[in-house]
């Protein structure tokens, strides 16, 4: 029997609208597994909800002079509907302030006070006399110890990535008053991550079969040692910890929240009327738990809520985390302070859900960042949603409709050409759904576009304009093949295309109710009616997307007209000059960031025929963590160089913009390869 599948997707927090970042990374790849998982008649529920605790709520709050209830019932209706017009097709949108959530979430905090596991320890902490508050996470903003940055968060420095604590920052101010914070002592609850990291590591060794990204920050994390991680905090906003002497504090939202998966689980069965039923899916062995998420989630997912969840022993744990990396618009990092972003709600107010659908889909970041422009979002609508798919069904039913009178033509007699195309069906079908399987989405979309760029060639080649008169038997044989492949494309191509491939079978006159395994080389008997309908796909004129270019870099404002100050060109230099440098394709399979030093990471980079060891100055742009799995090119011919005692053996190329940062130089060719 195959496992009942209970799909999440990252609770977005309530405090600001969707943008495209926010599909790509989680929200689409969790409805493109979850539609076709419910093709394929598999028991499955995707859940998903608002994160409405934690500092990031409370700040937007502030931002606004609003109280933050009033943010997250705002945002969560927003957001919860914004899905919806997108078909993000959900089972359940719950919300982390209900009351089940709050129960939840102390009931699973007291199970483990009770199971002993907390060790509870002062701390010294920053302290905004003024405001007569503590400064957790975001609270605080100051230099970042690390590279320098000076607008580093309490928690995270956004230019260099690395996780921070409070009291690191360099000159720290409050966030709030922008007064120079004192330090208080405080006491706190701990999880100690430390007592997990055996049963952790034996658990992510079991997963070969997890996204490479994925592994490799687990790996690094793991290496790095698992130590002490608070659960609580002092703020008022939040679920209050359940216990006597703590008044005042809340449980850390990266406690609570992941939790918010159950909870919701349990408003969705109690909604079904069959309240006990959560239980089947959390602590039944025959679940498979899928988290959706982004790379900025992983650590939170795969190491301390599997450490929550197997302390608490009543639930299953993650089966996959198949997180997707970053989205990058129009070539620039996404940034919703900046104004760089491209909102949900703005895009399904001008444009049809599904031509977003299939264009982030088929630029999903699996593997590493992508890069959604406009540009390619109107190329991929005009030359492969309009000229091929939507050029193909549209000649195939108007075709018919004017010369068969809409009524599907008989099969008979068909060559070896009309039967390798039906054949065709049975053999993408089968490519696309390993692809959706191993969440492959962004070759499962290419492999079904390929199915109607077969169909397309095929009513080319078989030339039904001409055959109509010399041959009207193999007229209609081609009409035959040409619509059953319309048909297999109305189910194949619905997890992408859930609206327009309703409009599609309605065209075809089957109905909406076809399952995945019902696709076959007749699927629409002959004699059956079809029509040709509305045009699916409309072109989109330059103009348009021109438009939404404008759009973004007015709301972006001056940061984009500062002019570039490029790096004059050295002087020319010979050819043999060059051709001495031997280049090498690799990549990194290991990365540790150094000790002592600022900028260097020690990596390990597979050059196929052997594995080297380089120093990279790359530590201020990149986490150790997130560098493995990246392929590099190297300058494998430099003398080695020692340093900070380590010998470093050859150089690995970085691209560096005129803003300073950093950037890989990728290559698709394998590890060895030279590069010329
Ligand atoms: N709100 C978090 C974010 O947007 C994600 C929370 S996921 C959960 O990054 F597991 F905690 F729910
Ligand atoms: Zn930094």
């Amino acid at each position: 029997m195959p496992k009942r599948i209970l799909v999440t997707s990252a609770l977005p927090y309530a405090n600001g609208p969707i943008h495209l970042g926010h599909l790509a990374g989680a929200y689409l790849p969790a409805d493109l597994y979850t539609r076709f998982q419910r093709l394929k008649g598999s028991d499955i529920i995707h859940i998903c909800g608002s994160d409405e605790h934690g500092v990031p709520i409370t700040i937007a709050a502030e931002r606004e002079g609003v109280t933050p209830q009033e943010i997250v019932d705002r945002y969560h209706e927003a957001n919860k509907k914004v899905f919806e017009r997108f078909g993000i097709s959900f089972d359940y949108y719950g919300r982390t302030s209900s009351e089940t959530h709050k129960k939840t979430s102390q009931d699973f905090f007291l199970k483990l006070h009770e199971q002993g596991v907390f060790s509870k320890k002062s701390q010294e902490q920053l302290y905004d006399e003024q405001a007569g508050m503590f400064l957790p996470d975001r609270y605080v903003k100051g230099t970042c110890p690390h590279c320098g940055h000076p607008e580093a968060y309490g928690d995270q420095c956004e230019k260099c990535g690395t996780s921070l604590s409070p009291t690191d920052l360099i000159d720290p101010v409050s966030a709030i008053t922008g007064n120079k914070p004192v330090i208080k002592t405080t006491e706190h609850w701990f999880i100690p991550l430390g007592d997990f990291q055996q049963r952790l590591e034996k658990w992510i060794d079991s997963k070969q079969d997890w996204k490479a990204n994925v592994l490799g920050q687990c790996k690094s994390w793991l290496d790095g040692g698992l130590g002490d991680r608070a659960v609580t905090r002092d703020l008022t906003w939040g679920v209050p910890v359940p216990l006597p002497e703590a008044e005042g504090k809340v449980l850390y939202v990266w406690f609570d929240a992941p939790i918010g998966y159950i909870s919701a689980t349990k408003e969705w069965a109690e909604e079904k009327g069959n309240p006990d039923e959560w239980k089947t899916w959390w602590q039944d062995d025959d679940t498979s738990l899928v988290h959706f998420i982004g790379k900025d989630n992983i650590v939170f997912h795969c190491i301390m809520f599997p450490a929550m969840l197997m302390q608490h022993g009543d639930f299953v744990v993650p089966d996959n985390v198949p997180a997707n990396e970053f989205l990058n618009l129009e070539g620039r990092k996404l940034s919703t302070s900046k104004g760089w972003a491209v909102w949900l709600h703005e895009y399904l107010d001008l444009f049809d859900a599904d031509l977003l659908r299939y264009v982030l889909g088929t630029t999903l970041p699996e593997t590493k960042d992508s890069d959604f422009s406009w540009k390619d979002f109107q190329n991929r609508i005009n030359s492969e949603l309009a000229d091929i798919i939507g050029n193909f069904v549209f000649r195939t039913l108007s075709f018919t409709e004017r010369f068969f009178d809409g009524s599907v033509p008989k099969l008979s007699n068909p060559t070896e050409t009309d039967l390798a195309a039906l054949a065709e069906i049975g053999q993408q079908k089968k490519k696309i759904e390993d692809a959706y399987n191993a969440f492959r989405f962004r070759e499962a979309i290419a492999e079904t576009m390929n199915l109607a760029r077969i169909g397309n060639r095929y009513f080319t080649e078989t030339e039904p304009w001409k055959s109509r008169k010399e041959n009207p038997e193999a007229c209609g044989n081609t009409l035959y093949v040409c619509i059953q492949i319309s048909a297999a494309l109305s189910v194949l191509f619905q997890p992408v295309l859930p609206g327009k491939m309703s409009t599609l079978r309605s065209q075809l006159g089957i109905p909406d109710t076809l399952l995945w395994d019902d696709v076959s080389n007749n699927l629409i008997p002959t004699g059956q009616l079809v029509k040709q309908g509305e045009i699916l796909f409309e072109k989109i004129e330059d103009e348009t997307v021109e438009e939404e270019v404008q759009k973004l870099k007015d709301r972006a404002g001056s940061a984009d007209t500062t002019t570039k100050q490029y790096e004059p060109l050295k002087k020319q230099t010979d050819f043999g000059q060059f051709a001495g440098i031997d280049l090498r394709a690799g990549i990194i399979t290991k990365a540790e960031k150094m000790k002592k030093s600022k900028k260097l990471i020690k990596v390990e980079v597979d050059l196929g025929f052997e594995k080297r060891t380089i120093l990279s100055g790359i530590a201020e742009f990149f986490r150790a963590e997130e560098v493995v799995g990246r392929s590099v090119v190297v300058v494998a011919n430099l003398a080695p160089k020692k340093m900070m005692g380590i010998e470093s053996n050859g150089m690995i190329l970085m691209g560096e913009d005129t803003d300073g940062n950093l950037h890989f130089v990728e290559t698709d060719a394998e590890p060895g390869s030279t590069v010329v």
